[in-house]
């Protein structure tokens, strides 16, 4: 294992390196504010640093800390976060920031294992928040971190396999420094976003690149090893898009299951699109099928067959509890699925005659 309180230790290289190439100026550096830094580390885990920075800052005047953010309702946080994909991440921000709130006197803990047991927060998650907050010894391993890691020391298999995993952790462990853990932390994530990226990596900037097994093997491409393909089930839904002039019907999804609290199409199921439209009082025009998406999920594959619906202008008078009608113009600011998105672009890119059909 290295000895990370060496001069030349693989710690001292980054941390040396981070101060020169490093990142210094984002938004959510130069801040002990946990509320501040927790927001961050929750949208930047499937999120790059470019789409976060704006969704950030209007996030934050919105919701200047944590009693504000668990004084709202889900569906503000929702609307606030409406474009940023992956809403588990939105309902366990607003979770958390109640239990901070009523569990924790509205104080982040600064245990990473406490903090890890708050929703939406992971170990490498927990780890950032306690380094960038309270300058905890603590190390992280996030994809990014496992890439690097990976190629540096020769570590095969899928990271995500548990074993791999445990490896991966006790590396990242045995690399942490004594002092500046903030930069030798920042520094990692440095080098995996800018440096020791997935495709073409840039080797020779590198602080570790003497060291890195990938590297001296000429093996970056096939390190870190690709997840196993998994076989998922495939499933369909029939989605109606009701138009009415320049609005789509949308339903409020029940707060559990897949896109919990989201607004979305309303699901077919067997029934005919012009038939539901009759059912619910509204002269119908005959349906039209629009093409056809996949989306997958964890679990099982699903193709969303969405059948356009014309009714006439005033229809949106008429409705029932959980509807809303919104304008096609507002999509991209509503927190929709993204393949309902997707579908809703669709439609909108259409030429206007089309549309009319
Ligand atoms: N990715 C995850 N955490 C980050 C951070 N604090 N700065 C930049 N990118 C990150």
């Amino acid at each position: 294992m290295p000895d990370s309180a060496a001069p030349d230790s693989l710690a001292a290289r980054l941390i040396r390196w981070q101060g020169e190439h490093g990142r210094h100026d984002l938004p959510w550096q130069r801040t002990r504010d946990a509320y501040r830094i927790w927001l961050s580390e929750i949208m930047l885990q499937q999120t790059q640093v470019a789409t976060v920075i704006p969704y950030y800052q209007r996030f934050l005047r919105r919701f200047p800390d944590v009693a504000a953010l668990a004084a709202a309702p889900l569906e503000a946080v929702l609307e606030a976060w409406a474009g940023l994909g992956y809403y588990a991440r939105a309902r366990n921000l607003h979770r958390c920031a109640r239990a901070v709130a009523g569990e924790h006197a509205g104080r982040f803990p600064r245990d990473p294992r406490q903090l890890a047991e708050l929703p939406g927060i992971g170990r490498s998650t927990a780890a950032a928040i306690s380094v960038f907050a309270f300058g905890t010894r603590a190390a992280i391993l996030d994809g990014n971190v496992k890439r690097v890691l990976a190629r540096c020391f020769g570590v095969e298999g899928f990271p995500g396999e548990a074993q791999n995993e445990r490896t991966l952790w006790r590396i990242s462990e045995s690399l942490l420094p004594s002092a500046q853990v903030e930069a030798y932390t920042q520094g990692l994530m440095d080098l995996g976003a800018g440096v020791c990226v997935r495709a073409k990596p840039s080797c020779g900037d590198c602080p570790w690149r003497t060291d890195c097994v990938a590297r001296r093997d000429g093996r970056q491409a096939e390190l870190p090893a690709a997840k196993p393909a998994k076989a998922r089930p495939e499933r369909e839904t029939r989605l109606l898009v009701l138009i009415d002039g320049r609005r789509v019907l949308l339903l409020r999804r029940p707060p559990a299951g897949i896109w919990g609290g989201l607004l979305s199409l309303p699901e077919l199921g067997g029934e005919e699109a012009s038939a539901f439209a009759r059912r619910h009082g509204f002269p119908a025009r005959p349906a039209r099928e629009l093409p056809a998406l996949r989306h997958a999920f964890s679990h099982f594959r699903l193709t969303l067959r969405p059948y356009l619906c014309r009714v006439d202008g005033a229809a949106c008078q008429l409705g029932e509890p959980g509807w809303e009608w919104l304008p096609i113009d507002e999509i991209d600011s509503a927190a929709l699925p993204a393949p309902v998105l997707r579908i809703l672009r669709e439609f909108r890119g259409q030429k206007t005659e089309d549309r009319r059909q």
